[in-house]
Protein backbone atom coordinates (compact mmCIF):
# COMPACT_ATOMS: atom_id res chain seq x y z
CA UNK A 1 0.00 0.00 0.00
CA UNK A 2 1.10 3.70 -0.71
CA UNK A 3 2.09 5.73 2.03
CA UNK A 4 0.85 8.97 2.54
CA UNK A 5 2.89 12.14 2.70
CA UNK A 6 2.30 15.73 3.09
CA UNK A 7 4.45 18.26 1.49
CA UNK A 8 5.57 21.33 3.12
CA UNK A 9 6.86 24.49 1.80
CA UNK A 10 5.41 25.21 -1.69
CA UNK A 11 7.71 27.47 -3.18
CA UNK A 12 10.32 27.17 -5.98
CA UNK A 13 11.79 24.19 -4.97
CA UNK A 14 8.13 22.32 -4.23
CA UNK A 15 7.52 21.88 -8.28
CA UNK A 16 10.80 19.48 -8.06
CA UNK A 17 9.76 17.04 -5.42
CA UNK A 18 6.01 17.05 -6.67
CA UNK A 19 7.30 16.22 -10.01
CA UNK A 20 9.79 13.57 -8.74
CA UNK A 21 7.50 11.87 -6.63
CA UNK A 22 5.28 11.34 -9.85
CA UNK A 23 8.06 8.97 -11.68
CA UNK A 24 7.82 5.41 -11.85
CA UNK A 25 10.34 4.94 -9.30
CA UNK A 26 8.09 6.38 -6.74
CA UNK A 27 4.38 6.69 -7.76
CA UNK A 28 2.96 3.74 -6.35
CA UNK A 29 5.24 3.72 -3.05
CA UNK A 30 3.91 7.34 -1.93
CA UNK A 31 0.73 9.50 -2.25
CA UNK A 32 0.65 13.20 -1.52
CA UNK A 33 -2.11 13.69 0.70
CA UNK A 34 -1.87 17.21 1.79
CA UNK A 35 0.13 20.71 0.70
CA UNK A 36 1.06 23.18 3.53
CA UNK A 37 2.62 26.58 3.09
CA UNK A 38 2.55 29.60 5.20
CA UNK A 39 1.53 31.60 2.20
CA UNK A 40 -2.27 29.69 1.19
CA UNK A 41 -1.65 31.31 -2.35
CA UNK A 42 1.61 29.47 -2.71
CA UNK A 43 0.22 25.63 -1.79
CA UNK A 44 -2.64 26.47 -3.97
CA UNK A 45 -0.65 27.83 -6.83
CA UNK A 46 1.25 23.83 -6.76
CA UNK A 47 -2.12 22.45 -6.65
CA UNK A 48 -3.55 23.98 -9.27
CA UNK A 49 -0.32 23.67 -11.58
CA UNK A 50 -0.03 19.59 -11.05
CA UNK A 51 -3.44 19.43 -11.00
CA UNK A 52 -3.95 18.11 -7.73
CA UNK A 53 -7.26 19.27 -6.71
CA UNK A 54 -7.57 15.62 -4.46
CA UNK A 55 -4.63 16.93 -2.34
CA UNK A 56 -5.75 19.79 0.49
CA UNK A 57 -4.08 22.85 0.64
CA UNK A 58 -3.49 24.64 4.27
CA UNK A 59 -1.10 26.38 6.23
CA UNK A 60 -1.54 24.70 9.80
CA UNK A 61 0.85 21.84 9.84
CA UNK A 62 -0.26 20.25 13.04
CA UNK A 63 -3.94 20.46 11.79
CA UNK A 64 -3.28 18.76 8.81
CA UNK A 65 -1.20 16.34 10.47
CA UNK A 66 -4.01 15.20 12.89
CA UNK A 67 -6.45 15.11 9.95
CA UNK A 68 -4.49 13.32 7.27
CA UNK A 69 -2.41 10.96 9.65
CA UNK A 70 0.72 10.45 7.01
CA UNK A 71 3.52 8.44 7.50
CA UNK A 72 5.84 10.95 5.81
CA UNK A 73 6.48 14.71 5.71
CA UNK A 74 8.52 16.28 2.93
CA UNK A 75 9.71 19.34 4.13
CA UNK A 76 10.86 21.57 1.58
CA UNK A 77 10.25 25.25 3.47
CA UNK A 78 12.63 27.54 4.01
CA UNK A 79 15.59 26.99 6.44
CA UNK A 80 14.52 29.20 9.38
CA UNK A 81 11.03 27.08 9.78
CA UNK A 82 13.30 23.73 9.49
CA UNK A 83 13.48 22.77 13.15
CA UNK A 84 9.38 23.39 13.86
CA UNK A 85 8.51 21.80 10.99
CA UNK A 86 10.73 18.69 11.82
CA UNK A 87 9.93 18.89 15.19
CA UNK A 88 6.06 19.05 15.05
CA UNK A 89 6.17 16.39 11.95
CA UNK A 90 8.38 13.90 14.10
CA UNK A 91 6.11 14.30 17.65
CA UNK A 92 2.74 13.35 14.85
CA UNK A 93 5.07 9.99 14.63
CA UNK A 94 6.04 10.53 10.58
CA UNK A 95 9.50 10.38 9.16
CA UNK A 96 10.63 13.16 8.00
CA UNK A 97 12.82 13.91 4.86
CA UNK A 98 14.04 17.33 4.64
CA UNK A 99 15.56 19.76 2.20
CA UNK A 100 18.81 20.90 2.90
CA UNK A 101 20.35 22.44 4.96
CA UNK A 102 19.65 20.31 7.98
CA UNK A 103 19.04 23.24 10.13
CA UNK A 104 20.71 27.06 10.40
CA UNK A 105 22.59 26.31 13.70
CA UNK A 106 24.61 23.04 14.87
CA UNK A 107 22.35 23.61 18.04
CA UNK A 108 18.75 23.23 16.03
CA UNK A 109 20.83 20.15 13.96
CA UNK A 110 21.42 18.45 17.56
CA UNK A 111 17.67 19.19 18.65
CA UNK A 112 16.41 17.08 15.28
CA UNK A 113 18.55 14.52 15.71
CA UNK A 114 17.28 14.05 19.38
CA UNK A 115 13.91 14.49 18.33
CA UNK A 116 14.01 11.98 15.65
CA UNK A 117 15.50 9.42 17.79
CA UNK A 118 12.86 10.36 20.81
CA UNK A 119 9.94 9.35 18.17
CA UNK A 120 11.43 6.27 16.73
CA UNK A 121 11.76 7.78 13.10
CA UNK A 122 14.15 8.28 10.63
CA UNK A 123 14.80 11.76 9.83
CA UNK A 124 17.11 12.59 6.37
CA UNK A 125 18.76 15.44 4.53
CA UNK A 126 17.77 15.94 0.58
CA UNK A 127 21.31 16.04 -0.24
CA UNK A 128 20.78 15.39 -3.74
CA UNK A 129 23.65 16.57 -5.50
CA UNK A 130 25.65 13.61 -4.29
CA UNK A 131 22.89 11.32 -6.07
CA UNK A 132 24.05 12.21 -9.62
CA UNK A 133 25.39 10.53 -12.42
CA UNK A 134 28.68 12.43 -12.70
CA UNK A 135 29.61 12.36 -8.77
CA UNK A 136 29.06 8.53 -8.98
CA UNK A 137 31.43 8.15 -11.75
CA UNK A 138 34.09 10.11 -9.46
CA UNK A 139 33.65 8.07 -6.58
CA UNK A 140 33.58 4.74 -8.58
CA UNK A 141 36.82 6.16 -10.10
CA UNK A 142 38.45 6.57 -6.60
CA UNK A 143 37.46 3.54 -5.31
CA UNK A 144 38.72 1.46 -8.08
CA UNK A 145 42.24 2.83 -7.02
CA UNK A 146 44.05 4.66 -10.13
CA UNK A 147 44.57 7.33 -8.67
CA UNK A 148 46.24 5.62 -5.89
CA UNK A 149 45.24 6.97 -2.36
CA UNK A 150 43.23 9.95 -2.90
CA UNK A 151 45.42 13.14 -1.41
CA UNK A 152 44.11 16.16 -1.97
CA UNK A 153 40.66 17.66 -3.85
CA UNK A 154 39.72 20.83 -5.13
CA UNK A 155 37.04 22.22 -5.91
CA UNK A 156 36.03 26.29 -7.97
CA UNK A 157 32.13 26.86 -7.52
CA UNK A 158 31.46 30.21 -9.39
CA UNK A 159 27.53 30.59 -10.05
CA UNK A 160 26.56 34.34 -10.36
CA UNK A 161 23.02 33.67 -9.68
CA UNK A 162 20.13 35.77 -8.67
CA UNK A 163 17.66 34.39 -6.73
CA UNK A 164 15.73 37.28 -5.37
CA UNK A 165 14.15 35.98 -2.13
CA UNK A 166 15.63 34.49 1.27
CA UNK A 167 19.12 34.07 0.05
CA UNK A 168 19.19 37.93 -0.85
CA UNK A 169 19.14 38.46 3.20
CA UNK A 170 20.38 35.22 4.21
CA UNK A 171 23.89 35.62 6.58
CA UNK A 172 25.95 33.31 5.20
CA UNK A 173 24.63 32.35 2.49
CA UNK A 174 27.16 30.66 0.11
CA UNK A 175 28.59 28.44 3.12
CA UNK A 176 25.23 27.70 4.53
CA UNK A 177 22.62 27.57 1.54
CA UNK A 178 25.21 26.44 -1.14
CA UNK A 179 28.62 24.95 -0.04
CA UNK A 180 26.83 22.89 2.05
CA UNK A 181 26.41 20.47 -1.68
CA UNK A 182 29.75 20.86 -2.24
CA UNK A 183 31.28 20.19 1.34
CA UNK A 184 29.16 16.99 1.83
CA UNK A 185 30.27 15.88 -2.04
CA UNK A 186 34.00 16.22 -0.59
CA UNK A 187 33.25 13.72 2.38
CA UNK A 188 31.47 11.40 -0.13
CA UNK A 189 34.20 11.38 -2.79
CA UNK A 190 37.37 11.21 -0.47
CA UNK A 191 35.28 8.64 2.10
CA UNK A 192 37.33 10.69 4.45
CA UNK A 193 36.07 12.70 8.21
CA UNK A 194 36.70 16.38 8.27
CA UNK A 195 39.22 17.60 11.14
CA UNK A 196 40.08 20.97 10.75
CA UNK A 197 39.28 24.27 8.79
CA UNK A 198 40.92 27.69 7.75
CA UNK A 199 38.01 29.62 5.88
CA UNK A 200 38.17 33.74 4.67
CA UNK A 201 34.30 34.85 4.01
CA UNK A 202 33.33 38.02 2.70
CA UNK A 203 30.94 39.57 0.61
CA UNK A 204 32.27 41.12 -2.56
CA UNK A 205 32.19 44.38 -3.34
CA UNK A 206 29.32 44.32 -6.01
CA UNK A 207 27.64 41.60 -4.73
CA UNK A 208 23.60 41.62 -4.81
CA UNK A 209 23.36 39.80 -1.60
CA UNK A 210 23.19 41.36 2.19
CA UNK A 211 25.94 38.92 3.45
CA UNK A 212 28.81 36.30 2.75
CA UNK A 213 28.19 35.75 -0.79
CA UNK A 214 31.77 34.43 -1.36
CA UNK A 215 34.16 32.23 0.91
CA UNK A 216 37.36 30.12 0.62
CA UNK A 217 38.21 27.37 2.77
CA UNK A 218 40.84 24.92 3.43
CA UNK A 219 40.23 21.69 4.87
CA UNK A 220 41.90 18.92 6.46
CA UNK A 221 40.26 15.47 6.15
CA UNK A 222 40.89 12.22 8.02
CA UNK A 223 43.66 10.26 5.97
CA UNK A 224 45.88 13.07 5.41
CA UNK A 225 43.81 14.56 2.83
CA UNK A 226 43.40 18.39 1.66
CA UNK A 227 40.32 19.66 0.52
CA UNK A 228 40.06 23.39 -0.70
CA UNK A 229 37.22 24.99 -1.90
CA UNK A 230 36.99 28.53 -3.40
CA UNK A 231 33.58 30.06 -4.02
CA UNK A 232 31.01 32.54 -5.30
CA UNK A 233 27.70 33.47 -5.70
CA UNK A 234 28.57 36.98 -7.01
CA UNK A 235 31.10 36.08 -9.99
CA UNK A 236 30.05 37.26 -12.99
CA UNK A 237 31.37 36.42 -16.39
CA UNK A 238 32.04 32.31 -16.30
CA UNK A 239 30.15 29.92 -14.12
CA UNK A 240 31.13 26.89 -13.12
CA UNK A 241 28.72 24.00 -12.73
CA UNK A 242 26.24 23.97 -10.43
CA UNK A 243 28.44 20.94 -8.90
CA UNK A 244 31.10 22.93 -9.18
CA UNK A 245 34.62 21.68 -10.99
CA UNK A 246 36.91 19.15 -9.47
CA UNK A 247 40.87 18.11 -9.03
CA UNK A 248 40.87 14.71 -7.55
CA UNK A 249 44.74 14.36 -6.98
CA UNK A 250 46.27 10.85 -5.63
CA UNK A 251 50.24 9.73 -6.32
CA UNK A 252 49.15 7.84 -9.60
CA UNK A 253 47.15 10.52 -11.79
CA UNK A 254 44.82 13.37 -11.08
CA UNK A 255 40.97 13.10 -12.32
CA UNK A 256 39.40 16.82 -13.59
CA UNK A 257 35.58 16.76 -13.54
CA UNK A 258 33.66 19.42 -14.75
CA UNK A 259 30.90 18.79 -12.16
CA UNK A 260 29.07 17.79 -15.71
CA UNK A 261 30.01 14.82 -17.98
CA UNK A 262 33.14 16.04 -19.33
CA UNK A 263 36.38 13.92 -17.34
CA UNK A 264 39.99 14.17 -18.09
CA UNK A 265 41.64 11.26 -16.03
CA UNK A 266 45.43 10.91 -16.61
CA UNK A 267 47.59 7.71 -14.80
CA UNK A 268 51.30 7.52 -14.52
CA UNK A 269 52.03 5.44 -17.18
CA UNK A 270 56.22 5.07 -16.36
CA UNK A 271 59.20 5.43 -13.95
CA UNK A 272 61.51 7.73 -16.02
CA UNK A 273 61.29 11.45 -17.17
CA UNK A 274 61.14 14.85 -15.60
CA UNK A 275 57.48 14.27 -16.55
CA UNK A 276 56.46 10.72 -16.10
CA UNK A 277 54.43 9.45 -19.40
CA UNK A 278 50.43 9.65 -18.57
CA UNK A 279 48.16 7.27 -19.91
CA UNK A 280 44.76 8.46 -20.46
CA UNK A 281 42.05 6.20 -18.93
CA UNK A 282 37.65 6.39 -19.52
CA UNK A 283 35.86 6.98 -16.15
CA UNK A 284 33.54 4.16 -15.72
CA UNK A 285 29.90 4.28 -15.80
CA UNK A 286 27.76 5.03 -12.48
CA UNK A 287 28.05 1.64 -10.80
CA UNK A 288 23.74 1.88 -9.78
CA UNK A 289 22.10 4.46 -12.27
CA UNK A 290 18.97 3.98 -10.04
CA UNK A 291 21.35 6.71 -7.50
CA UNK A 292 22.13 8.50 -9.49
CA UNK A 293 18.42 10.39 -10.07
CA UNK A 294 18.66 13.59 -8.02
CA UNK A 295 15.18 14.15 -5.89
CA UNK A 296 13.92 10.72 -7.25
CA UNK A 297 16.98 8.94 -6.31
CA UNK A 298 16.84 10.44 -2.95
CA UNK A 299 13.79 9.84 -2.04
CA UNK A 300 13.64 6.19 -3.82
CA UNK A 301 16.37 6.14 -1.26
CA UNK A 302 14.88 7.34 1.65
CA UNK A 303 11.60 5.05 0.84
CA UNK A 304 13.57 2.12 1.05
CA UNK A 305 14.79 2.81 4.40
CA UNK A 306 11.83 3.28 6.09
CA UNK A 307 10.66 -0.17 3.71
CA UNK A 308 13.88 -2.27 5.27
CA UNK A 309 14.42 -0.83 8.40
CA UNK A 310 17.92 0.94 7.54
CA UNK A 311 19.47 4.20 7.72
CA UNK A 312 18.89 6.40 4.62
CA UNK A 313 22.52 7.35 2.87
CA UNK A 314 21.93 10.77 4.06
CA UNK A 315 20.04 10.31 7.54
CA UNK A 316 20.53 13.45 9.92
CA UNK A 317 23.83 11.33 11.68
CA UNK A 318 26.06 11.50 8.30
CA UNK A 319 24.38 14.95 7.18
CA UNK A 320 25.34 16.76 10.38
CA UNK A 321 29.08 16.08 9.99
CA UNK A 322 29.22 18.20 6.68
CA UNK A 323 26.57 20.54 7.97
CA UNK A 324 29.55 20.81 11.17
CA UNK A 325 32.11 21.78 8.28
CA UNK A 326 29.81 24.65 7.01
CA UNK A 327 29.29 26.08 10.56
CA UNK A 328 33.66 25.36 11.26
CA UNK A 329 34.17 27.47 8.25
CA UNK A 330 32.11 30.20 9.02
CA UNK A 331 33.76 29.89 13.09
CA UNK A 332 36.90 30.23 11.27
CA UNK A 333 35.93 33.29 9.14
CA UNK A 334 34.78 35.13 12.34
CA UNK A 335 37.77 34.54 14.48
CA UNK A 336 40.35 34.31 11.81
CA UNK A 337 41.81 31.28 12.46
CA UNK A 338 42.18 27.30 11.87
CA UNK A 339 39.09 25.71 13.42
CA UNK A 340 38.92 21.97 14.66
CA UNK A 341 36.09 20.24 13.84
CA UNK A 342 34.93 17.18 15.62
CA UNK A 343 32.29 14.93 14.00
CA UNK A 344 31.67 12.80 17.12
CA UNK A 345 30.84 15.78 18.85
CA UNK A 346 29.00 17.05 16.39
CA UNK A 347 26.58 14.02 16.34
N1 LIG B 1 18.43 20.57 -3.05
C1 LIG B 1 18.52 21.59 -3.89
O1 LIG B 1 19.16 21.51 -4.92
C2 LIG B 1 17.81 22.85 -3.54
C3 LIG B 1 17.65 23.88 -4.49
C4 LIG B 1 16.95 25.02 -4.11
C5 LIG B 1 16.44 25.14 -2.81
N2 LIG B 1 16.66 24.13 -1.92
C6 LIG B 1 16.18 24.23 -0.55
O2 LIG B 1 14.77 24.05 -0.55
C7 LIG B 1 14.18 24.83 0.51
C8 LIG B 1 13.12 25.75 -0.09
O3 LIG B 1 13.73 26.59 -1.04
P1 LIG B 1 12.88 27.38 -2.16
O4 LIG B 1 13.85 27.88 -3.14
O5 LIG B 1 11.72 26.54 -2.59
O6 LIG B 1 12.34 28.59 -1.26
P2 LIG B 1 11.02 29.45 -1.49
O7 LIG B 1 11.18 30.67 -0.66
O8 LIG B 1 10.71 29.57 -2.94
O9 LIG B 1 9.87 28.51 -0.86
C9 LIG B 1 9.83 28.20 0.51
C10 LIG B 1 8.39 28.17 0.95
O10 LIG B 1 8.36 27.85 2.36
C11 LIG B 1 7.25 28.53 2.91
N3 LIG B 1 7.35 28.58 4.35
C12 LIG B 1 8.10 29.41 5.14
N4 LIG B 1 7.94 29.09 6.44
C13 LIG B 1 7.09 28.04 6.48
C14 LIG B 1 6.55 27.25 7.53
N5 LIG B 1 6.85 27.49 8.80
N6 LIG B 1 5.68 26.26 7.22
C15 LIG B 1 5.35 26.02 5.92
N7 LIG B 1 5.85 26.72 4.87
C16 LIG B 1 6.70 27.72 5.15
C17 LIG B 1 7.28 29.90 2.24
O11 LIG B 1 6.04 30.56 2.34
C18 LIG B 1 7.65 29.51 0.81
O12 LIG B 1 6.52 29.34 -0.01
C19 LIG B 1 15.34 25.57 1.18
O13 LIG B 1 15.78 24.84 2.30
C20 LIG B 1 16.42 25.58 0.10
O14 LIG B 1 17.74 25.65 0.63
C21 LIG B 1 17.30 23.01 -2.27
Amino acid sequence: MRKKAILVGCGNMAATWVRALREPALKDRVVLTGLVDLDLAAAERLRSEFDISECPAGIDLDGMLSDLRPQIVFDVAVPSARLDVVKTSLGRGCHVLSEKPMATTMEDARKIRQAASRAGRLFAVCQNRRFKEGIRRVRATIESGLLGTVNAIHCDFFVGAHFGGFRDVMQHVLLLDMAIHTFDAARFLSGQEPVAVYCHESNPSGSWYAYGSAANAIFEFTGDVIFTYRGSWSAEGANTSWDSAWRIVGPRGTLLWDGEDHFALNVVDGNDGFFRPLRQVDVPPAPDPRLANGHVSVIDDFLGAIENGREPETSGRDNIRSLAMVFSAIESAAARRRVPIDVQEAA
